[in-house]
């Protein structure tokens, strides 16, 4: 007899994004400027910003002159039409390295069809702006390669000669995939997707959107250990599905690895509780009422 054990989580979405940064005041401008997010909403040391192609919201946290600097392996990435784009946004960045504050501009090499470049933001973040020409090439499905319904012209970014077309994805290092995507399917209900067949399927993303979350399998020795603000925030659909999740992962908590489950709070109208899951990765569960 097969009785294949339900998800924790049944999530009405993958929401936010979240990132700690020194200053906002170094970092919103090359958010808004250069990668095309909004800013919607800021308070004393917290920024949401939203790219106007992509549902979910990037929160950033400002936390000062210590924060430190994260790995390449905890980045963002936008995506731009085509590979020429790419290299327009290489050279305009390293033309405006200096203006911008980034400390590192760096061009990488194609990997399995995706051509990209990297800058490091001043708040100590690296960012990737990234093509999928070849991969639709290839045979990645259009919608796929270029997830936006609207294509946004030059006026976004005056003079800069790219436009981010959408925030497509973050990344999280993980020591081992296979007990990781457990909890990720079976805990956090998302799927694990590849845009590659011979790449094993590891982007974490919620079956109705696609922006995912890229878990890269690295060696325990090498693995980097960040602060809950760099999380990812699931949304599920009541309060009391929260309460539930709650309940039944600190239930479960040595099936999944758990290193902690925290307890339900309030704030600002939402109810959360965060996890620190087998990687010392955090994610927040919430409940955001309407
Ligand atoms: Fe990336």
């Amino acid at each position: 007899m097969s009785m294949e054990k339900h998800s924790v989580l049944k999530p009405i979405g993958l929401v936010h994004g979240h990132t700690e940064v020194r200053f906002l005041d170094d970092t919103i401008p090359v958010l808004t400027k250069v990668l095309g997010l909004d800013m919607l909403d800021r308070h004393d040391h917290e920024a949401v910003l939203k790219h106007p192609n992509t549902g979910w919201k990037l929160i950033v946290h400002e936390g000062g002159a210590e924060v430190q600097a994260k790995p390449e392996r905890n980045h963002y990435g936008v995506r731009v039409a085509n590979n020429e784009q790419v290299d327009h946004a290489y050279q305009y960045l390293l033309a405006h390295r200096e203006e911008l504050k980034l400390t590192k501009v760096v061009k990488r090499k194609e990997r399995a069809g995706s051509y990209s470049m990297f800058f490091v933001e001043p708040g100590g973040n690296y960012w990737e702006i990234e093509s999928y020409e070849n991969r639709h090439k290839a045979g990645l499905p259009y919608e796929v390669a270029f997830p936006w319904k609207t294509v946004l012209t030059e006026e976004r970014l005056p003079g800069c000669g790219y436009v981010p077309q959408a925030m497509t994805h973050g990344t999280m290092e993980c020591t081992d995939l296979q007990a990781s995507k457990k909890f990720y399917q079976q805990g956090l209900g998302l799927e694990v997707i590849t845009h590659v067949p011979t790449i094993e399927p590891h982007d974490v993303k919620h079956p109705t959107t696609p922006w995912y979350v890229v878990s890269l399998e690295v060696p325990a020795k090498n693995k980097h250990y960040l602060t809950p603000l760099q999380r990812y925030t699931v949304a599920v659909e009541s309060s009391t599905a929260l309460v539930e999740a709650q309940r039944e992962f600190s239930a479960r908590k040595d099936e999944f690895g758990l290193t902690s489950v925290e307890a339900v709070q309030e704030s600002r109208g939402a109810q959360s509780f965060q996890i620190c899951d087998l990687d010392r990765n955090w994610w927040e569960i919430t409940y955001l009422a309407s």
